[in-house]
């Protein structure tokens, strides 16, 4: 969602925020502009992609600005809804992510007061509470607005004749880059790579002070020292090299991902208290909902631990009677359901525990523990090796906890990935890309994989796609079977193998075209099958991973053929940042 960038330095500052702004774009946007101060305050704003005003951007000269993507949440999405917002005379700009719930009240006392108001916004308050505050020095007028606010917020801002960026950070996150005389600021490290690896993060309730000579950060009216970190991912890691869509790349990069990230884990220790947790509740959204179900799957089928899995942004307004161990998955770090769903679970003083793949996110400053994923930044909207990274993650958990079960599968697993990704999806491609609905079907731990198979190849190719528990698709679905609506089984050798080939043959009954991802030699399946798919798979591990990755190529190939905007599906966020 919303994306915000800042610069300030002795470079021109509106090259660096266009450029900012084109590696946000994958957070999801509808509009984007720039505020430049040189001796005014220049805007720049409009609907639409970066790349078709960015000329005009560009131009505007000033050492010091700020930068937005928006994500329309109040107001829709058009020029003057676009970041960023000024004050009634123009003197002061704001950028904001995050959403101030009180807006409609303070707008009106501004009103009153004689405002002038732009747009239909929410942020539009901030300019202009600042503006009342406003007395020649910035960071004052921020930290006098401010607690009129409520709701969530990260705030860049830059007044007229100050020589500074003033960034404020309550629950959206906010992440300043050090460089040598130039500062930035943005909401995660991508636009700030290729300039620096040292940030600081903001903590809530920070505001801060940015200039070349370097910042200064209050929080609730003293003086906060804040560590500097080094961030090891690389521009290169952010850059397509030489794949058509940044997705074909992160498949690509699995196999060093899931190895990389078991390297990591263990040179770590698994804390003591998680070796005696007797229950576990996990929460999370999206792709890390089904990595929390596999999860499930595991600990209660191998480790015999009683897990209870919910969605994020229902456990927050109605959450179970717990006292156990409570588990956040995010790639992000940032996803505020689960964000809420972890200070819920604080509240309630269970241990906590976060999964994430980004350093310094807000997750990893609420959670007890954080156990890092290495996947590196992931650019493309649709999840893919932070899934993969995220299973490593929970499958190593997994294998602590019941004294190495997993242990030789898991050192297998890198090959089985790296041979799932040289498969032919050429037939089912053709197979799928003419259908308006697709099923997906698996038991046991292959109905989280069928899940996230049908997530993605709705995500990136617009397909109807429905991901089934086997065992239920005669209760309903079965009504929409038909010789349009392909099903992919996933049938692998295990206690539900002969009852999936039954569910298949039942389908088959009914003209439906079955894709089947089976093993290699599985003559029955392949000749039931109207296109095999044959896993490398030998064992449990290797079949949730081979599985996952042979979707993700059907998924991603698909969308190929049908000419989607992969990276970028519509109306999608890779960060869902609001409630
Ligand atoms: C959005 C993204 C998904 C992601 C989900 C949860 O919907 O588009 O790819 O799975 O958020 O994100 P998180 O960062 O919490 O894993």
């Amino acid at each position: 969602m919303c994306g915000i960038i800042g610069y300030c330095g002795l470079s021109q500052a509106a090259p660096v925020l266009v450029k900012g702004l084109r590696r946000l774009e994958y957070r999801g946007y509808d509009s984007y502009g720039i505020a430049v101060s040189n001796r005014d305050i220049a805007v720049s704003k409009r609907q639409g992609k970066v790349s078709e005003g960015e000329r005009d951007a560009r131009s505007i000269r000033g050492k010091i600005g700020i930068g937005h993507t928006r994500w329309a949440t109040h107001g829709v999405p058009n020029d003057r809804n676009a970041h960023p917002h000024t004050d009634c005379r123009g003197d002061i700009a704001i950028v904001h992510n995050g959403i101030i719930e009180n807006y409609a009240a303070l707008k009106r006392d501004l009103l009153e007061r004689g405002h002038t108001f732009r747009s239909d916004t929410d942020s539009e308050v901030i300019s202009h509470l600042i503006e009342e505050h406003y007395t020649g020095d910035l960071m004052k007028a921020v930290e006098d607005a401010l607690p009129l606010l409520e709701g969530s917020y990260a705030i860049l801002a830059i007044a007229r004749g100050e020589k500074r960026i003033v960034a404020a950070r309550q629950s959206s996150p906010l992440v300043i880059g050090m460089g040598d005389q130039e500062v930035f600021a943005a909401s995660d490290m991508t636009p700030i790579l290729e300039y620096t690896e040292r940030a600081v993060f903001l903590e809530d309730g920070d505001i801060a002070s940015l200039d070349p000579r370097g910042v200064v950060i209050r929080n609730s009216g003293r003086v906060v020292v804040r560590p500097t970190e080094l961030i090891d991912w690389s521009f290169d890691d952010v850059k397509k090299g030489g794949f058509r869509h940044y997705m074909e790349k992160e498949i690509y990069e699995q196999p060093e991902v899931f190895s990389n990230t078991l390297r990591t884990l263990k040179r770590e220790e698994v804390p003591k208290w998680l070796r005696k947790v007797k229950r576990i509740s996990i929460v999370s959204c999206g792709t890390s909902f089904h990595s929390g179900l596999l999860f499930k799957y595991l600990l209660e089928e191998i480790c015999r631990i009683p897990a209870r899995l919910e969605f994020a942004s229902e456990f927050k307004y109605f959450p179970p009677p717990l006292s156990e161990l409570v588990v956040g998955i995010t790639q992000s770090g940032e996803t505020a359901d689960t964000i809420a769903a972890i200070k819920v679970a604080k509240s309630y003083n269970c241990p906590t525990l976060a999964v994430t793949n980004v350093l310094g996110s807000s997750i990893t400053r609420i959670a007890d523990h954080t156990f890092y994923t290495q996947a590196g930044p992931e650019i493309s909207v649709a999840a893919t090796k932070s899934f993969i990274a995220q299973l490593a993650v929970l499958m190593h958990i997994v294998d602590e906890l019941s004294g190495g079960t997993l242990t030789e599968s898991l050192e297998r697993a890198n090959r089985a990935i790296e041979e799932t990704l040289l498969l032919d999806m050429e037939r089912a491609v053709a197979c799928c890309q003419d259908a308006a609905h697709i099923f997906f079907v698996g038991r046991g731990p292959l109905y989280p994989v069928a899940l996230e198979g049908a997530l993605k190849m709705k995500e990136i190719s617009y397909i109807h796609a429905e991901g089934y528990a086997a065992g239920e698709i005669k209760h309903g679905p079965f009504a929409l079977l038909s010789e349009e609506t392909p099903v992919i089984a996933l049938c692998t050798p295990g206690p539900t193998y002969n009852v999936m080939i039954s569910n298949i043959r039942e389908m088959k009954a009914r003209g439906t075209p079955m894709i089947i991802l089976g093993e290699d030699g599985d003559w029955d399946l392949e000749e039931i099958a109207d296109v095999f798919i044959s896993l490398p798979s030998h064992d449990l591990v290797t079949r949730i991973l081979a599985a996952t990755v042979a979707l993700q190529l059907l998924a991603y190939h698909t969308a190929e053929a049908l000419g989607r905007d992969i990276d970028k599906p519509r109306n999608l966020a890779k960060s869902v940042t609001v409630e």
